[in-house]
Parts: C-alpha cells; structure tokens; sequence
C-alpha cells in the first residue's frame, strides 16, 4: 500500500464518524474491494477500525495525529517565554510510518544530524526494546520518541545519560497532566509498580574522541486492545491515571524541550546534581531486589546509584557498584 493511501484513509477516518467504503473509493479513485485490503492492512498496524454493513468504517477512538507544526509552534512558544532564540529549536521530523526512529537516525550518522534532532514516529515496523526485545508500536497512539545527541568528551560522556532521560520523561509527564512516575534503574518508567514508558540509548564512537547517541523513548498513552494482547511484560498507559486528556502534540513538545534541558544541565554539570531527584523517585531504593546478570541472579538490596550512575547494591552487608543487568522485585 502506497503512503498516500494510508495516509488519505487514516485522515479520513480520524475523526471518529462512519465514513462509506464507496465515499473512500470515489475519494481515491480505486474500487471497495481495494479499500477493504487496505483497511485490513491498518487494522494490522494497530488502528482499531470496524464496519458496519450500509455505514461503512468508523475508528473505535478518534485519532489525534502528530502534526510537526503544532509541536515546532509550542516549542517556539516556549523559547519566546524565555528569550531564547529561535535559531536554537531543534530539527523536527515525524514520519507517519519507520521502522525504527533509532534506527533512523543512526543510519543519519555523522553528518546529516544535529545535536538535539528529533525523530518522532505515528508507527513503528520494527521498534527495539532493550536486550533485544521488540517494541510494539501500534500507530497513532503512543509516543516513539529519538533523539541525536553529540558527545563532544567521547562515549564517556554517555555514563548516566539513561538515568537523565529518565529524568526528562519524569518532568515531561507530570508536567503535562501532573501524573507522577517512578524510575526503575537504569532507564524504565513505571506507574503503580507497571511499565509506563522505556528507553533505548545508542552509542557509536570512542571513550575520548567525539561521539555519538541515539536516545529513544517509547512512552504509552492510549494502548489499543489488539496491541496490548502483544506485550510480554506488564504494562500501562498514561490516559488509564490521568484526570486531563492527553495530547500527544502537548506531551512531544514536552517532552523535547524536558529532554533538552536535562541533557543541557548533564552536559554542564554532569549527573551528580541530579541524583537526590533520582533517588526520591526511585521505586526500588531500600527494597529487596534480584538482579540478573545473563543468567546469574544475584540477591539484594537496593542502596539508590552512585555519581557514574550504577546501581548501588548490598549483598551480605556490602555495597557493590553494579553497572548493567536487569533489577526485579523479590
Ligand atoms: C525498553 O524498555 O526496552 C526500551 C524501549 C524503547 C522504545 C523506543 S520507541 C522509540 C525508539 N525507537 C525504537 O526502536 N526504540 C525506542
């Protein structure tokens, strides 16, 4: 199916109301039976689109899209509140259908990004989780977030960054609808004790020369049925504990300029100032933890993270920095 008719039938029945397969049809100038191939096919991407014989289509749940101009004039709002200037909004792309917005931007590597470029995504054919893992991405719904980042000092600049865009996703969401999460080292965010958002760091380059890094976030807001069925680990969606309806425009600025601001003050001032934030929205500090290390598990107790950002550890009375592996309730 060609971009253009995705994106015309999406637009078309974005707003919630029936909409006749003949009206597409004529619309597009193909037959019923090419409309009806095409609707599957969305309905494969994560759309929750049903018929009604003599109605024709109609959206579960209107779509709110990504406009890139709603989010550039929100964030050029904010620079004028704060007299910055202009000339310093990032680059802005959002793209209907990628495979990976990490991806995307890697592949842009070295010259053809800037540092605080974002790539933002309606759908993701191929979404990665960390370890791995695939990242269900259904379209229209959620926020599939990346961002390039320069690292002038080399990859050791990148120690802590995950725990900063934590941070970030922290500011952004309550910000936006005053919903308050919880951080789970290294880089998940959680809500009641369940996964709300993830995030996937890429780095490519040297401990000491200049490089680089791909953030990626995956933030869930309004998790359609079909998708969540797909997801092995618990999850939940920010609209499920939000009293305000979330706007995904709203919340992507937000969480750009939150982004930005965080990464700024890393960059300045590095992780250290951070950490009693950290450490008052870490959901595991002083709990009794497993880590998993490949295949050894280790029992302890979380004692928060030290200023390179690893995992403080007590096991048998002794703290041990720990600096990857995956940290569970026991
Ligand atoms: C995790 O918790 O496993 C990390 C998930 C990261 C998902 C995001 S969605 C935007 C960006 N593009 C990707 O392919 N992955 C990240």
């Amino acid at each position: 199916m060609t971009k253009t008719v995705k994106e015309h039938l999406v637009k078309s029945l974005a707003s919630g109301q029936f909409v006749s397969g003949q009206l597409l049809g004529e619309q597009l100038g193909i037959s019923r039976t090419a409309i009806a191939k095409h609707i599957k096919v969305l309905t494969e991407i994560g759309l929750d689109i049903y018929s009604v014989t003599g109605k024709g289509y109609k959206l579960a749940q209107p779509l709110y899209l990504l406009e890139k101009e709603i989010i550039i004039n929100l964030l050029a709002d904010e620079a004028n509140q704060q007299a910055a200037k202009q000339s310093d909004l990032p680059l802005i792309e959002v793209h209907s259908l990628i495979d990976s917005t990490n991806d995307y931007l890697m592949r842009r590597l070295p010259n053809q990004v800037s540092s605080g470029q974002v790539c933002l995504a309606e759908y993701q054919s191929a979404g990665r989780g960390r370890r791995g893992r695939q990242w269900i991405s259904p379209f229209g719904s959620q926020i599939y977030l990346s961002m390039y980042w320069y690292l002038e000092q080399g990859l050791s600049g990148a120690m802590g960054l995950s725990l900063v865009t934590a941070l970030a996703v922290s500011d952004a969401v309550k910000a936006h609808s005053n919903v308050q999460v919880q951080l789970k080292w290294p880089n998940d965010i959680y809500l009641d004790g369940v996964k709300l958002a993830g995030i996937l760091i890429d780095l490519e380059g040297q401990a000491l020369e200049p490089s680089h890094c791909v953030i990626g976030i995956g933030l869930n807001l309004h998790m359609p049925a079909a998708a969540g069925k797909l997801i092995e680990q618990k999850w939940t969606d920010l609209q499920s504990h939000s009293k305000v309806k979330i706007d995904r425009n709203g919340l992507s600025a937000q969480l750009i300029s939150c982004l930005r601001k965080r990464l700024q003050q890393h960059q300045q001032v590095g992780l250290v100032p951070m950490l009693e934030e950290w450490h008052a929205h870490d959901s595991f500090l002083n709990k009794r933890v497993k880590l998993m290390t490949g295949e050894r598990v280790t029992h302890g107790i979380c004692r928060g993270v030290n200023n390179q950002g690893a995992l403080l550890l007590e096991v048998d009375g002794q703290v041990k920095p720990v600096y990857g592996g995956e940290v569970s309730l026991r």
